[in-house]
């Protein structure tokens, strides 16, 4: 059984969707800084050459591993596009020619690259800039590889759910993301709103995050209305995401000590809690962090739990000892006590309005307001903090390892 401890909390309210009016007794005030400003001292900041008006969707940051990223973009009539690799000190290390996709496309002459990178160092910062086979298409900016699973640096991410229709308050929210620290972002679903279409994708997700998609990677999972469009195929075509069985429906991945694994819950659930229970099995990581869309446990007046969801998957997840469990789709946030050695967050309010929320027999905390959580996980504890749209932190939960 771990132990948790709530700060924070009290009881449930009405109120405005941007600004918590709670402030409870936040013991471990998250860290304040930029997430990108370090890499981008020592690489730059990427904006686009004169000849770069060719790149139609910025560049962005996938399936960044030890040794190897995959850098996207989407330019018109590519002709060599590539990425050019130098050290933070300006030694070249080479260039890697994007592999060119004709879809999904917004516009005929519109073409998705790939720039896929191998060979790296662990925890190591690289500077990358686009270019063609004629003229740099971009300035310098650069990427960090994740750390080696004995590294004992603390894993930082954000995650968020239901962001996305270009609403002011999902900028709002984004302003916010540049004010804590954070090394990778994790997206819980309902990106691209209403439909998931790729004008959608364009003006919803890649253009609302380019500034810290150009230097973090994004690790997302599908929701609901992705796949009102090609059941999520425009999804699965934009993000490059693990392979694996699950055909980047359903996906895990290492950062550092923390093994993550990404459910696709307009998939088959059992499929995937068989899938999952091999994954954690296989894993040696001491964190595990399972996230996903649908919430198992949640008391939002529009979804509320899915209980399908919960029964089969609650007991590959107790049996592996997993600390902690984000979903969205309830538009709101709620954490829950612990459930047989699991912590649930509802993180729901990413930008696309907010929801009522009561509170249930397994509620710790809930709060109908817009939000992002940051997590911070050391070698002996896992931190987890909720931020509002107006960036004042009005939860956080702390997961002792034991
Ligand atoms: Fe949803």
């Amino acid at each position: 059984m771990l132990g948790v401890t709530a700060c924070g909390g009290g009881s449930n309210n009405e109120r405005g969707h941007l600004a918590a009016t709670k402030f409870g007794d936040l013991t471990h005030p998250v860290e304040r800084g930029s997430p990108i400003d370090a890499i981008r001292a020592q690489c730059g900041s990427g904006a686009l050459t004169e000849a770069g008006d060719v790149v139609h969707r910025r560049p962005y940051l996938q399936e960044v591993t030890t040794t190897s990223a995959t850098i996207g973009w989407v330019t018109v009539d590519p002709a060599g596009e590539r990425a050019i690799l130098t050290t933070p000190d300006g030694s070249p290390l080479g260039e890697v020619l994007a592999v060119v996709e004709e879809y999904p496309q917004r516009l005929a002459n519109e073409k998705q690259v790939w720039a896929r990178i191998t060979g790296l160092q662990p925890d190591t910062v690289y500077c990358y800039a686009l270019g063609n086979g004629v003229a740099p298409l971009s300035e310098p900016t650069g990427f960090r590889t994740a750390p080696s699973a004995t590294s004992t640096l603390p894993v930082r991410f954000i995650a968020f759910g239901d962001s996305g229709n270009g609403s002011l308050e999902q900028h709002e929210l984004q302003e916010q993301m540049f004010t804590v620290p954070y090394d990778l972002m994790v997206h819980l679903g309902d990106l691209a709103y209403r439909s998931g279409t790729i004008g959608q994708f364009e003006d919803y997700v890649f253009a609302v995050y380019a500034e810290l998609f150009r230097n973090l990677p994004f690790f997302p999972a599908s929701g609901n209305h992705e796949y009102e469009t090609a059941q999520g195929g425009v999804f699965r075509d934009v993000f490059a995401l693990p392979p694996g069985e699950g055909n980047e429906r359903w996906y895990s991945y290492d950062w550092g000590r923390v093994h993550f694994a990404v459910l696709d819950t307009e998939q088959d659930y059992a499929t995937q809690a068989a899938w999952l229970d091999r994954d954690l099995e296989l894993s040696t990581a001491p964190w595990s962090i399972v996230y996903f869309h649908r919430p198992p446990y949640s008391s939002g007046s529009q979804h509320g739990s899915d209980l399908p969801l919960r029964e089969v998957l609650a007991p590959v997840l107790e049996k592996h000892r997993v600390q902690l469990v984000l979903a969205g789709h309830d538009h709101h946030y709620e954490r829950t006590v612990p459930v047989n050695g699991t912590v649930y967050v509802v993180s729901g309010g990413g930008g696309r309005g907010t929801r009522p929320v009561g509170q249930s027999d397994f509620t710790a905390f809930s709060e109908q307001v817009i939000h992002f959580v940051q997590v911070e996980v050391g070698v002996e504890e896992l931190v987890l903090h909720a931020i509002d749209g107006t960036g004042v932190e009005f939860d956080s939960l702390v997961v002792p390892r034991t």
